[in-house]
């Protein structure tokens, strides 16, 4: 117990008021780079690059609760703190005027979160342990990420306008709109991975369908063409739930972390797919072409519509497709493969609570309303629980 008492003089730090201002400037600078990683998303080409911006907007999306979580304690209002100052508007406008992923990831990750990791730096070096320990938790593990991220997405980086972001004023009772990207055509991808119509014909129905009719890949040639696909299809289901949070700034802020979180995980999964084909599989990305059919009739919808139709209807019957090639693939010895669809399987029960939980929402709460909903987007399906009129090969 000894080691717990401190007779080190307290220091004073910062008064709560100078504490909830650093915060609400880091709040304003971590919700754009979530509403912007997650519009960009999409369209960045490189793989790698993706990969890293879906965890980043995932670790951002979380910070932003803490920070939010930190501001109530600190008696601010923690949903919304006033608006930024003009210094940092000016920044946050050039980071939404973006035209290229390049060129916003040359902000995001040159400007805006070198200027975060510098004030949690003198955050952190002038506040009290003591008094204010909480916020030195909050802080080591902010920095600690935002410096992680900076050097997975290396950008050069540039001096912002000002000295201290945490230091600059916020405009109380004033709100800052979040700038919506134009709609997506497709998402993008390397250029050496072929885009067309159908995606891969190798890839049949009896794959995607539930019941008796389902096949399960066994054999070398039709697992490296099924993973291949599946890769893709991890890859659409991330890209349209960041979509998802970015398209819906008015969604409760909730709303954007099961999102993130979900666009994280499909991220992984698509690692995994990667991992699964370079080294059990003898095939990788880019071996075969993808199609966008699937995604694009998804898309096509308004949220509560998508939410129905991919975490409502898609995920949840892709849940029995996973434990079904689980169990045959334990039967044929492969423990491997089948020890990825136990994951992928327990990993689609948030995705489609998510579902549920914001199509409900949607629907003003009412659960028979989402129910009802559900029973009739269903009908337009094929047995794949495609649209009908819709190439099936990018499902899970
Ligand atoms: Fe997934
Ligand atoms: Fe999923």
């Amino acid at each position: 117990m000894e080691a717990r008492r401190s007779t080190e003089p307290l220091q004073g730090g910062y008064d709560v008021d100078e504490n909830a201002v650093r915060f609400s400037n880091y709040f304003h600078l971590l919700r754009e780079l979530v509403h912007l990683s997650c519009g960009w998303l999409a369209l960045e080409p490189r793989l790698e690059v993706k990969y890293a911006l879906g965890d980043h907007l995932h670790d951002d999306a979380r910070s932003v609760t803490k920070v939010k979580r930190r501001l109530y304690e600190l008696r601010t209002p923690s949903d919304y703190p006033g608006a930024p100052s003009d210094e940092l508007r000016e920044l946050l406008d050039r980071a939404s005027a973006a035209t290229s992923s390049e060129d916003y990831l040359r902000i995001a990750y040159g400007e805006l979160k070198p200027a975060l990791v510098a004030a949690t730096r003198i955050h952190l070096d002038r506040l009290d342990p003591m008094l204010d320990e909480p916020s030195l938790r909050l802080l080591v593990q902010l920095s600690n990420r935002q410096e992680r991220h900076v050097t997975e997405l290396p950008q050069t980086p540039v001096s912002p306008a000002f000295e201290d972001l945490g230091a600059l004023p916020i405009q109380l009772r004033q709100v800052r709109e979040l700038t919506v990207m134009a709609p997506l055509d497709a998402p993008a991808r390397d250029g050496y991975v072929e885009v067309t119509a159908e995606g891969d014909p190798y890839l049949t129905d009896s794959l995607y369908v539930n019941g008796d009719e389902n096949h399960v890949p066994t054999d070398p040639e039709e697992q490296k063409h099924f993973f291949h696909g599946l890769m893709d299809a991890e890859l659409c289901a991330a890209e349209l739930m960041a979509r998802n949070s970015h398209e819906h700034p008015e969604m409760p802020w909730d709303f954007h972390v099961d999102m993130a979180r979900q666009c994280w995980d499909e991220i992984r999964h698509a690692e995994v797919h990667d991992a699964l084909m370079a080294s059990e599989l003898d095939c990788h990305w880019g071996d075969f072409p993808v199609g966008f059919g699937y995604f694009q009739s998804v898309y096509a919808y308004d949220l509560l519509g998508r939410l129905v139709l991919f975490n409502g209807t898609s995920e949840q019957k892709a849940m029995w497709r996973h434990s079904h090639r689980r169990k045959v693939l334990i039967e044929l010895g492969q423990p491997k493969v089948a020890r990825v669809f136990d994951y992928l399987l327990a990993d689609e029960v948030p995705h489609v609570h998510n579902g549920r939980r914001w199509g409900t929402y949607l629907l003003g709460g009412d659960e028979a309303a989402y129910r009802e909903k559900l029973r009739e987007l269903r009908a337009a399906l094929d047995p794949t629980g495609t649209p009908v009129g819709t190439p099936a090969a990018e499902s899970a």
